[in-house]
């Protein structure tokens, strides 16, 4: 396994994603288990872009509660249908916010969060078992390019779910 990520130095965010996905991968193959390979993505994302949050939350009954993560401290338990989290649960679809704030029930475990993506995490049978939160300090700074960057990223997971 290697000690660090190769990402090109180019601001080009497709071109960081298209280098990120086979070094993740690589990562998720380690595993050992879906926590493990949760974590390792988490801080492989957060390297790779500087955003201020990223993250898994697991589907337990019928709320989220938070997995592997990098970035501030965050809420631990999100009910179904709640938050930018609970609505994609919900909604089975990833969720771009570009401003928070225009997000009715918006969930602020940060107040420096101006921008988010959820992403759903479906195991092989596409049940939705978990979903991948980003957030950016930027209001605008997460955009569709992320939204397919990280569905291609959290899709590894299925060989664990
Ligand atoms: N903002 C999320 C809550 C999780 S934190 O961003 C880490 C939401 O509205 O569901």
């Amino acid at each position: 396994m290697p000690e660090m990520l190769n990402i090109a130095s180019t601001t080009d965010r497709e071109v960081r994603y298209d280098a990120l996905l086979p070094q993740a991968a690589a990562l998720v193959a380690e595993g050992p288990d879906m926590v493990g390979a949760m974590a390792n993505l988490a801080a492989a994302i957060h390297d790779t872009f500087a955003f201020l949050w990223v993250g898994f939350y697991r589907v337990v009954g019928n709320e989220l509660h938070l997995g592997p993560f990098q970035g501030p401290i965050a809420c631990t338990r999100i009910a179904y249908g709640k938050g930018v989290c609970g609505s994609a649960w919900k909604e089975g679809r990833t969720l771009v916010v570009p401003d928070v704030d225009a997000f009715p029930g918006h969930i602020a475990c940060s107040s420096e969060a101006r921008s988010e993506i959820v992403v759903p995490v479906r195991d092989r049978s596409g049940n939705l078992v978990a979903v991948l939160d980003v957030d950016s300090t930027e209001k605008g700074g997460l955009d569709e390019r992320d939204a397919r960057g990280l569905e291609r990223v959290a899709q590894l997971l299925d060989r664990w779910a």
